[in-house]
């Protein structure tokens, strides 16, 4: 049996994502490539790379390791790239896509032989939440003036417009995309590639997914270009558990659970969007507020149902544990940072990488 607390990555899970998003590729003409930022395990991008074009980074370290581990198609993005970077970005990428005019004209002889782009910014979004919305008042992310992009519309060939956020609605998807056309339809058919980012929900069960395709291909004819998602979420939702082990409980006004390991260290993601972390089944006559073991006040997981009283040594699952979850996990408090195990299509578990003082001690000095 693995030690507590690991990730599991199940394979079966994942290849349920990865076969919708082959089927958006094939039906849509668009490739699709995985954003790092959401999810950079890279023990399973062998699954991963045979349903999918490549990768999409937010940094040099990003654009690294997607040409490294995942291959294919690999487009460098960043908000800002430093002097010191620009030349190991250009090595490793295919597309190096700019975030302002002002980065694109710093570094516009350092990338003169390469595929370049622009981050097109059409201040409208789908995002519930300000800290995530790029479209936000005074947002850094992006051009929005089109005069100021047709004046430097010859030093690139397509554009990068990121503005869904958790969006699992076509409808609200397709209407902002109008938005972007009639703003953007002059620029766009002067470019040959538009990759609209990530964002969209379109593995989620229900999903209209021959509309979806539909829809993108209409694009990319209307416009004659080349079409690319950045599905971050989209390609490993629901894939992976957080497993954890209850250390302790006591009573203090509610029925308490501590665990082995930490909402703030282990799955931020949620702590930040105060948002409860998941569990399947969740029923049953007893009720627990399961806390993480960090001295987090607030270090709640949240709040859940059992049909049996939790007893020291049980081990619970969270669900849905991927995506800005793994990539955020640290060290806080010195908490044991979780393994990760990957469940492969065989059904055997493999333990494949596990952390240790020594890796905590090396984030410091
Ligand atoms: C430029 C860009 N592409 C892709 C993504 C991935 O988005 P998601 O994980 O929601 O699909 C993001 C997320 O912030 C992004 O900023």
């Amino acid at each position: 049996m693995i030690n507590t607390p690991y990730y599991l990555i199940d394979k079966t899970k994942l290849l349920h994502n990865m076969e919708k998003i082959a089927y958006v590729r094939e039906h849509s003409g668009a490739k699709a490539l995985l954003a790092l930022k959401c999810f950079a395990t890279w023990s399973v991008f062998d699954l991963m790379q045979q349903y999918m074009d490549g990768t999409t980074s937010s940094s040099l370290y990003e654009v690294k390791l997607g040409k490294l581990k995942f291959g294919g198609e690999t487009h460098a993005y960043s908000v800002a790239y430093a002097d010191d970077e620009i030349e190991e970005v250009l090595a490793h990428s295919d597309k190096v896509i700019f975030n302002s005019i002002s980065q694109l004209q710093r570094f516009s002889n350092a990338s003169a032989n390469h595929t370049r782009g622009l981050r097109l910014n059409p201040q409208v979004s789908s995002s519930d939440f300000l800290i995530a919305d790029p479209s936000r008042p005074f947002s850094r992310l992006g051009e929005w003036d089109a005069a100021k992009v047709e004046a430097v519309i010859d030093q690139i060939s397509g554009f990068m417009i990121h503005n869904n956020c958790e969006n699992s609605d076509f409808d609200l998807f397709d209407s902002m995309l109008q938005q972007i056309e009639q703003r953007f339809g002059d620029l766009l058919h002067k470019v040959e590639w538009v990759s609209l980012g990530g964002g969209i929900h379109f593995t989620g069960e229900g999903y209209p997914l021959d509309k979806f395709c539909a829809r993108l291909k209409q694009l990319s004819e209307r416009f004659g270009v080349q079409v690319y998602l950045e599905p971050g979420e989209a390609a490993i939702t629901m894939s992976t558990s957080l497993e954890v082990t209850v250390l302790d409980t006591l009573y203090n006004g509610k029925e308490l659970a501590v665990v082995d390991s930490s909402i703030e260290a282990h799955m931020l993601d949620l702590l930040i969007y105060r948002q409860s972390a998941r569990m399947v089944p969740c029923e049953g006559d007893y009720e627990y507020m399961v806390c993480g073991k960090s001295c987090l006040a607030g270090d709640i997981f949240g709040e859940f149902k059992f049909d049996r009283q939790l007893q020291v040594g049980d081990r619970l699952s969270f669900i849905d544990a991927a995506g800005y979850t793994m990539v955020k996990k640290n060290w806080f408090n010195g908490v044991k940072m979780p393994s990760i195990a990957v469940r492969q299509l065989d059904g055997s578990v493999e333990l494949v990488r596990e952390f240790g003082f020594d890796d905590f001690v090396n984030g410091l000095s």
